[in-house]
């Protein structure tokens, strides 16, 4: 995810900001680049690749006497929305006079009809982002005060920021503002340091402010006016911050796994961010490029995926059978590529893959692709390898995830599964009135997520129960059958329990042979169709003394009541819309693995013998 530095104060600003953004790293990025004043003009070097790239190269192109005097500016590392990661794209981006400065995190969602009305008015742009056109807005509102200028650009766009402005003519100012990205200002000893992350802040002062949404302040050395964008004063506290700079990219997580976990909610909405549409009811996924008729036109949809992809692969194919009637397979993405698959001219191949570079995943790709039939990709790194080759696709835009067990990625993966499904059954069978249903259940899908991270103390005490184990089983039916796939493979991954996902009514097809007092069973038992039948399985569980531990949905009476006196602990997950119910049991589940793992002292981060991305065979 995009990283935000910007410095003034009496130190090399050249050193600062570099150091800042080395602190960012761990983040992800795929560019980098700053701007800084020599002699009351900008200079600025920005270049794809590593920060070390970045900073070899300004040490190399400026000399330690032409960087004497810079005390000032901005620093930026990319992680692709707009446009791929290339040199132009990295910020900072200028305005057309090439006197303000501007780094952004966040997504300007109107940028192109600012875009458009700028370009009639003579601007030209040198990026594809969205980011050079809040810049080059800034440029054209200015009249010579740097703060009213951003905000009335800022009034003027739709969408999400965090960012810093320099300014050529104010050579002791830097300009700050956020909208639903993150930013603060650490206030030194005659310094300020803007970030997007405690982590580059902290090794200079523990004294912060952090920015509420709208607020916008003017940064000097060591003090910062803080207004709302109608230039009214806000009063914002400073905080003290506790963390050391380990903690901070953690942002105080004891592992990114956790982070990530309690990240949903906003990548989740960061992947809903400017894809429903209120008036036709229907989502808005316009990097597929396919129009209503081409839709209309596919008639088998083929999901290709490895690893926690393939069980959103499985989600998302219940979504699409259910809203939109298109028959649709799921495939292991290894096995696709060797078996000579059956492809169609009506068939739509979907590639979902995280990192957009498992080497199975990307094979399929080109086999299909091979085949002549419309292939997409579904990834969450912009401009990787599937991504590209793809050509169409929807991202998820859930941010970079660290933690190799997988996520924020996975409940992202399954929501745009949601909203392709919502947007092929729209232009199928689905009503103006079912759209607006299924509109709303993915509104609400953020606030369910965070409501469900409420459990949080209550799933770390139910772990104890499985922490100990050394055999457990998750079941499930119907859309949670692929849930259970997850939980278990997530408990597996980073607590080394041996977990087996089964479908509740396979159990007694052979594994119920292994059950007993000392393997636990994790049963799905939430609100969706097939939820009475696990009742039953349940009970066959208990009959054969294995510990249960029941997820049902809050408010299910019938369901509490008949397990209450059967199972050992019940996670109750906040009631939900039946689509939405999938997503909350993953995150009940991720937060068993984890504390499961945690319980038994794992390196959650880095389990052993696992890859974050997987580009062997
Ligand atoms: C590896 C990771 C998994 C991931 C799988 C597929 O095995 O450890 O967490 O689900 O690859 O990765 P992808 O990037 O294609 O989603």
């Amino acid at each position: 995810m995009c990283g935000i530095v910007g410095y003034v104060g009496g130190r090399d600003a050249v050193e600062i900001l570099l150091n800042g953004l080395k602190r960012m790293e761990y983040r992800g990025y795929d560019s980098a680049g700053l701007a800084t004043l020599r002699a009351g003009k900008l200079a600025q070097v920005k270049n794809t690749g590593k920060v070390q790239a970045l900073a070899d190269r300004v040490f190399r192109e400026w000399s330690e006497e032409f960087r004497e005097g810079m005390h000032i500016g901005i620093a930026h590392t990319r992680w692709a929305t707009h446009g791929a990661p290339t040199d132009a794209n990295a910020h900072p981006h200028l305005d057309k006079a090439g006197k303000i400065a501007l780094v952004h995190n966040g997504i300007i969602e109107n940028y192109a009809g600012l875009r458009k009305m700028l370009e009639a008015k003579g601007h030209v742009f040198l990026s594809e982002t969205d980011s050079e056109v809040l810049a080059q807005l800034i440029g054209a509102l200015y009249q010579g005060d740097l703060l009213q200028a951003v905000s009335a650009a800022l009034l003027q766009v739709e969408g999400t920021f965090g960012i810093a402005v320099l300014d050529e003519a104010h050579p002791e100012l830097l300009v700050a503002a956020r909208r639903g990205s993150p930013l603060l200002i650490g206030l030194g000893e005659g310094e300020s340091i803007i970030a997007s992350d405690a982590a580059a802040v902290v090794s200079h002062t523990r004294n912060v402010i952090y920015l509420d949404d709208d607020d916008i302040a003017e940064v000097r050395a060591g003090t910062a006016d803080i207004r709302n964008l109608h230039n009214v004063p806000v009063n914002r506290a400073v905080s003290h911050l506790d963390w050391d700079s380990g903690a901070a990219e953690k942002g105080g997580y004891e592992h990114f796994m956790l982070k990530e976990i309690f990240e949903q909610p906003d990548a989740m909405r960061n992947c809903l961010r400017g894809r429903l549409d209120d008036t036709l009811h229907t989502s808005v996924l316009t990097g597929l490029g396919l129009e209503p008729r081409d839709m209309a036109a596919i008639q088998r949809i083929v999901l290709v995926a490895c690893g926690t992809s393939l069980h959103a692969a499985m989600v998302g194919k219940y979504f699409i059978e259910e809203l939109a009637g298109i028959p649709v397979e799921t495939e292991q993405a290894a096995e696709f590529r060797y078996r000579n698959p059956i492809l169609g001219p009506h068939d739509l191949v979907l590639a979902i893959s995280q990192s957009g570079e498992t080497a199975d995943t990307l094979a399929a790709v080109r086999e299909a692709k091979c085949k002549g039939t419309l292939v997409a990709g579904m990834c969450n790194v912009v401009a990787s390898t599937i991504a590209r080759e793809t050509g169409c696709g929807i991202y998820l835009h859930a941010g970079p995830e660290i933690g190799v067990a997988s996520t924020k990625a996975f409940t992202c993966q399954v929501t745009a599964l949601f909203l392709l499904a919502l947007k092929l059954g729209r232009g199928r069978r689905l009503s103006r009135q079912q759209g607006a249903g299924l509109v709303a259940t993915a509104k609400a899908l953020p606030e369910l997520v965070a409501a469900t991270l409420k459990l949080n103390d209550k799933v770390a005490a139910v772990a104890e129960t499985l922490a100990s184990c050394r055999d457990c089983f998750y079941i499930g039916r119907g859309i949670l059958h692929p849930v259970a796939l997850e939980g278990a493979l997530k408990i597996k991954e980073i607590s080394y329990i041996h977990a087996e996902g089964y479908h509740a009514a396979e159990l007694k097809h052979g594994p119920i042979a292994l059950l007993e007092a000392a393997v636990p069973v994790v049963a799905l038992a939430a609100d969706v169709p097939g939820k009475d039948k696990m009742v039953s399985n349940i009970q066959e569980c208990r009959a054969r003394g294995a510990p249960v531990i029941a997820v049902v949905s809050e408010g299910d009476e019938a369901t509490l009541t008949s397990l209450r006196p059967i199972v050992q602990a019940i996670i109750e997950l906040p009631k939900a819309p039946l689509h939405a119910v999938p997503v909350l049991c993953v995150v009940a589940l991720q937060l068993l693995a984890y504390h499961a793992a945690r319980l038994r002292g794992c390196p959650i981060d880095q389990p052993r013998n696992l890859a974050k991305s997987v580009t062997v065979e």
